[in-house]
């Protein structure tokens, strides 16, 4: 006879036995989620450990069971995050990034002259896969330039198709009469146009104005334009003070105007003198006067030292200044020594 006390006892063991100690909650795995997640378990009770989207798990077990003990088993499920195809390299261009797991976003740059055919960052998804595409740097192009109004395109050559890079250049010239404002060279930019075009104007000049005691000389045309010569020339025993040729400039001038000068007759008989660095009669090389601008140097006395020294004096329109120190003898005073003949001080 089993007593009924029995009995409830040892159902109770047998409960006991099978239902052990509950298990807690179990533990975290990073990146992980468990089903179904609760505060304990009875033993038996089945967990399953997912990784979250864009994880995946290398080794480890998933799915555990409470055992009677009431510990989890020891879990080495490990969640890692999923790695996007290699994207570290983008030609003519950098990516920034840290690494190329999920969830990052890397981004992209251009080199100068390049621009970004896509966008400007992409993530990597859960799928491990980047989002949006990886971009391309594509070479920016400039279409053929704009030829100014008067100007003609002395060198051009595209370098791209009918279109050129970035760098490249384009050379304007202007038609004849037409003087060039700005730079003739205009550069492809990054921008993908030209750096500012050069002008074109058309430029004339006045007659130039016939000098004094001279003339000028210029094509015989109704109206002189741009880079239109003009020569100048001078009477006898005038001298042209400026250029012989002056052009007519794009400001609409000459380049000069040059008048006609009067030379210098000479007061002195007899003199040796300093001509461009060489000793010369005065009364020989200068038989018809000195013209406008030419300079001589005059040897003086330095009475004290017994030495002597040089002066300059110039024709200028017409007058030169002797020397006050240069001392001309009478030719009759033979026994006096010229300054030219004394050693130098
Ligand atoms: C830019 O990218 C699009 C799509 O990938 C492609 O069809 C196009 O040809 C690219 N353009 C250049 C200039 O590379
Ligand atoms: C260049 O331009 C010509 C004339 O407009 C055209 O026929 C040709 O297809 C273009 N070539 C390229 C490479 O775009
Ligand atoms: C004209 O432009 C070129 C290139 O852009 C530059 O190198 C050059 O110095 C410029 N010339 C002048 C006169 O500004
Ligand atoms: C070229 O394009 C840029 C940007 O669109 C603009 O700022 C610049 O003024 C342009 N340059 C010229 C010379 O037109
Ligand atoms: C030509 O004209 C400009 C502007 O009027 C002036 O600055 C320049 O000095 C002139 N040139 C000559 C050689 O007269």
């Amino acid at each position: 006879m089993i007593s009924p006390a029995l009995i409830l006892l040892s159902s109770f063991l047998c409960h006991a036995a099978i239902a052990g100690r509950t298990c807690p909650k179990p533990d975290d795995v990073p990146f992980s989620t468990v089903t179904p997640l609760k505060t304990y378990y009875e033993p038996g009770e089945q967990i399953v450990y997912y990784c979250k989207a864009g994880y995946v798990s290398r080794g480890g077990m998933r799915r555990f069971t409470c055992p009677l003990t009431g510990i989890w088993p020891i879990n080495t499920l490990k969640c890692t995050p999923r790695v996007c195809p290699f994207a570290g390299i983008l030609d003519n261009g950098a990516v920034r990034y840290t690494t190329f797991e999920y969830p990052n976003t890397i981004s992209f740059t251009c080199k100068p002259g390049y621009y970004l055919n896509g966008t400007n960052s992409a993530a990597c998804t859960e799928e491990g896969k980047w989002s949006p595409e990886l971009p391309v740097c594509a070479p920016i192009t400039c279409p053929p330039p704009p030829v100014p109004k008067f100007a003609t395109l002395k060198v051009y050559k595209p370098s791209a198709g009918n279109n050129s890079l970035y760098r490249d250049t384009a050379v304007f010239g202007c038609l004849p009469h037409h003087a060039m404002f700005g730079n003739d060279t205009a550069t492809c930019t990054a921008q993908g146009n030209w750096t500012e075009l050069p002008e074109c104007r058309e430029v004339k000049c006045p007659f130039p104005s016939r000098p004094e005691n001279g003339f000028v000389n210029y094509p015989a045309k109704p109206v002189l334009f741009y880079k239109d010569k003009a020569t100048y020339g001078c009477h006898d025993t005038y001298a042209l003070d400026g250029p012989e040729e002056v052009e007519c400039t794009k400001l609409g001038n000459w380049s000069a105007q040059s008048s006609c000068k009067a030379s210098c007759k000479l007061s002195v008989r007899k003199a040796t003198v300093l001509y461009q660095g060489e000793r010369v009669k005065l009364q020989e090389r200068f038989k018809n006067g000195m013209l406008h601008g030419d300079k001589v140097s005059f040897f003086c006395k330095n009475k004290e030292k017994k030495c002597s020294y040089t002066e300059e004096a110039q024709c200028i329109d017409g007058t030169i200044e002797i020397p006050k120190c240069f001392k001309e003898h009478s030719s009759f005073a033979f026994w006096k020594t010229d300054a030219w003949d004394v050693k130098p001080c």
